[in-house]
């Protein structure tokens, strides 16, 4: 007989890449703690997600997932908010505009603060020392104290993720997001940059059209030009912090993973029996799992009918990560495969984490032409197989960093120290993610 679902029937399984908290009594308390305070957002939110990737699933919108690698507490700031969700609405507008497809904004943000990582402890100066799992963890700095797992950080994590939420709602419903400021989204280091010529060219068309909507009567100050949607998401690592976040729906009497709208799982927990798979597949929520270049195909379909038995489109966005080198022959056999079998499932393309490689200055980095060109494949295998590319999920930042090297501005190896401020996986600065956006445009308008 199946046990039935409960937001901590996952304890009964193997669960992966926890950190091994020190005093179990402080942990059980900071959980009561969290399961007390209000959900971070709402299950009605949570549906209309799900509806429009169910769009996406059928090609008639294109998911936009991006943000950081890792969260910073110390990022946690107006100006960083601003500037991540100033780029993705940029970027949004050039899909939808050159591109002639609804985008579903959803943003590593709000949550992204634990970090899986390949060994539990490292070395640094001879000294044994767990590692670093990200802020809702432990902290960075290389000591036994810091590097001790600290429950009261995930406490932390809560409220930073409810003041990230705040603001993103205050720019998204207040007006910072309506269509007749797209040229003020334009950021100063974009603006003279030829993708930021781009941009503006394009703007400038929008503000146009809205002018001329003015002009002859049609009303603009509507809630679809002056406000939009954004969600936010995170990988559901952490199963303590996101059982003490699940929650009954009011309305339909559903369980839902109210730390964020989308959650999805690791390349290294999507084991189909282990803890993670356990407890996603009781949570309404859309899911997202991550798949790289060595899956098992038939283990990848109980992974889909465990996570989505009743083939509900919109529930399962699956994320392939397979690299440049790979994607070629790893992509195909996996979408004939899950086509044959009728799954509804929201194909992303996640060309970050399959790409990544150390630059002869010795910084983890990736290079803008490989991500370029593992979206073009993406893009062109689905196509080739019938299938439909939904979405892209990115590491990104508004900021200028100099994390990966090319695009147009092309940061050569040799410049990656100038502003390299992730503490994570190297992400695209703004103008490298424009230029990603309006190579999407071009090939979702096709
Ligand atoms: C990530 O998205 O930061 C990540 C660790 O990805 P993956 O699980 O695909 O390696
Ligand atoms: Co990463």
């Amino acid at each position: 007989m199946v046990k039935e679902w409960t937001k901590s029937s996952w304890k009964s399984h193997t669960a992966l890449q926890q950190p091994n908290w020190p005093d179990r009594e402080k942990l059980d308390k900071v959980i009561d703690n969290l399961a007390l305070l209000p959900p971070l957002v709402f299950a009605g939110e949570i549906r209309a997600l799900k509806d429009m990737l169910a769009k996406a699933s059928r090609g008639e919108a294109f998911l936009l997932q991006g943000g950081d690698c890792s969260e910073d507490f110390s990022q946690v700031t107006a100006p960083n908010i601003r500037e991540t969700l100033k780029v993705l609405l940029q970027m949004s507008v050039v899909m939808i505009y050159a591109g002639g497809k609804p985008t579903i904004k959803v943003g590593r943000i709000a949550g992204q603060f634990a970090k899986p990582r390949s060994s539990d402890t490292e070395l640094v100066d001879g000294v044994e020392l767990p590692s670093y799992r990200g802020d809702m963890v432990n902290k960075i700095e290389p000591t036994i104290e810091d590097r001790t797992p600290n429950p009261k950080f995930m406490l932390k994590g809560y409220y930073m993720a409810a003041s990230t939420l705040n603001l993103l709602r205050a720019f998204t419903r207040g007006g910072y997001a309506a269509l007749d400021r797209v040229q003020a989204w334009n950021q100063e280091f974009v603006v003279k940059s030829p993708m930021g010529r781009s941009y503006n060219r394009l703007a400038k068309q929008i503000d146009q059209a809205i002018k001329f909507m003015n002009t002859i009567g049609i009303p603009t100050d509507i809630p679809q030009l002056n406000q939009t949607q954004f969600f936010t998401s995170h990988e559901a690592l952490l199963l303590n912090y996101e059982e003490a976040l699940t929650r009954i729906d009011s309305i339909t009497g559903d369980w839902y993973d109210c730390s964020a709208h989308m959650l999805w799982i690791g390349e290294r927990t999507r084991q189909v029996d282990g803890a993670h798979v356990a407890f996603l597949k009781g949570v309404h929520n859309p899911i997202g799992v991550k798949i790289g270049p060595d899956y098992d195909i038939d283990n990848i379909k109980q992974l889909i009918e465990t996570l989505n038995p009743e083939n509900e489109a919109g529930r399962l966005t699956l994320i392939t990560r397979m690299g440049v080198d790979n994607i070629e022959k790893a992509l195909a056999p996996l979408l004939r495969e899950t086509k044959k079998q009728g799954y509804h499932i929201v194909w992303s393309c996640d060309p970050m984490h399959a790409n990544t490689y150390t630059s002869a200055s010795g910084h983890k980095t990736r290079d803008f032409n490989n991500i370029l060109k593992e979206i073009t494949r993406f893009f062109e295998i689905h196509w080739a197989e019938g299938t439909i590319p939904g979405g892209v999920h990115l590491e990104m930042t508004g900021k200028n960093v100099t994390e990966c090297v090319g695009g147009a501005r092309n940061i050569v190896s040799e410049e990656l120290h100038n502003r390299y401020d992730t503490t994570c996986d190297p992400r695209l600065n703004a103008e490298q993610s424009l230029e990603v956006a309006f190579q999407i445009a071009d090939m979702i308008r096709q």
